[in-house]
């Protein structure tokens, strides 16, 4: 099979594809032929060795994709050979084949596979984060930073679902046009206007959904209301923000850590009833996800570089056929 193949940790223009031996099929398993994968932020930083997580060389990253089935071990019971399915992994996505856990691998019906693929991580992370962790509530405000982002344009669409009024803040107008095409009540441009006095201006915050960090962390606790629930998603600003905590203590805030995959692990029961929900929202059209670029496997480089350079808006897919 042919894989991104990471040998050791660095910048991943220097991976390379890789024809490689195929992964054994295990019991509880499938093989799948790969059509399609999602790339996602912590992609990047696993194979820089910036992840929480670092597996042991070498591997293939790539957390979730969609395809077809060739092979299925023998105690699967409820999936067969040519199912058209979805799956999540902790790596090895990012290849033509991928042998994955039938528990979390599901069918598609006749979902496309470039849909399916970039699905389950943006959505399934906004979800737990505005559900369980957030608690949001219908006629609140939810604040969403790097709105056009991956996790972030899933947050806006959840958040309008939800019954939310939705504050989207992101960094051109470009990105903000596509916040307000998928529901997004009002824009903020952080590069241009001032993220603290524009959301005070809208009467302030009930839950912040921050994927971002870095300097705009702080400004925005300070317009959480009374109650308030921060939500801490990622860092893709770069730094780690560190928080004076009498902000918290001034308005009863809670920081709330969000960590999706930890949880579909912990609570496998609530994970596959956020999923369900999630395809029953994409089937009915309540939230549509976008796309922001194809690129064949062999283009990665390419890919990566939509989220590193602050690019995408959206989703970003690797094609293996
Ligand atoms: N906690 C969890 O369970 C979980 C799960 C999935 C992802 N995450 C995290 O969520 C974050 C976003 O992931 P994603 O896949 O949605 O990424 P993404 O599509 O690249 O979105 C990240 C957003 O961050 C903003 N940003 C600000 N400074 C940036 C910089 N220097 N480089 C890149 N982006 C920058 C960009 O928006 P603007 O240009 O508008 O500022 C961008 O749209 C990552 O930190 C990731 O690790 C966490």
């Amino acid at each position: 099979m042919r894989a991104i193949v990471c040998h050791e940790f660095k910048s991943y223009t220097d991976h390379k594809v890789e024809t490689i031996e195929a992964p054994a099929l295990k019991p509880g398993h499938v093989r799948i032929a790969v059509e399609a994968a999602g790339v996602n932020f912590p992609d990047i930083l696993m194979t820089e060795g910036k992840y929480q997580i670092k597996p042991p060389f070498p591997f293939v990253p790539g957390a979730e994709c969609a395809g077809v089935i060739t092979e299925l071990a023998d105690d699967v019971p409820y999936l067969k050979v040519g199912d058209r399915v979805g799956t999540m992994v902790m790596n090895g996505a990012f290849a033509t084949e991928v042998v994955a856990p039938m528990m979390v691998t599901w069918p598609l019906g006749d979902m496309p596979f470039d849909v399916a693929a970039g699905l389950a991580l943006v959505y399934g992370t906004s979800y737990y984060a505005l559900k369980q962790r957030a608690q949001l509530k219908a006629g609140e405000t939810l604040l969403v930073l790097g709105a056009a982002g991956g996790v972030g344009l899933a947050a806006v669409e959840l958040g309008k679902a939800m019954g939310a009024t939705v504050i989207a803040a992101a960094s051109t107008a470009e990105k903000l046009a596509v916040c307000r095409e998928h529901g997004a009540d009002h824009l903020i441009n952080y590069s241009e206007e001032d993220l603290k006095s524009r959301v005070k201006e809208l009467g302030g915050a009930d839950v912040i959904y921050d994927p971002v960090g870095d300097k705009f962390a702080e400004p925005a606790m300070r317009t959480l209301k009374w109650y308030g629930r921060y939500m801490v998603i990622g860092f893709a600003g770069g730094e780690i923000p560190k928080i004076p905590l009498n902000l918290a203590l001034l308005k009863s805030i809670d920081i709330r850590g969000v960590f999706w995959g930890t949880w579909t692990m912990k609570d496998p029961k609530g994970h596959r009833e956020n999923m369900g929900e999630i395809m029953e929202m994409v089937r009915s059209g309540t939230i549509k996800p976008r796309i922001s670029g194809h690129y064949p496997l062999d283009d990665f480089v390419e890919a990566f570089d939509e989220l590193a350079n602050r690019r995408a808006m959206g989703k970003v897919i690797l094609t293996m056929t």
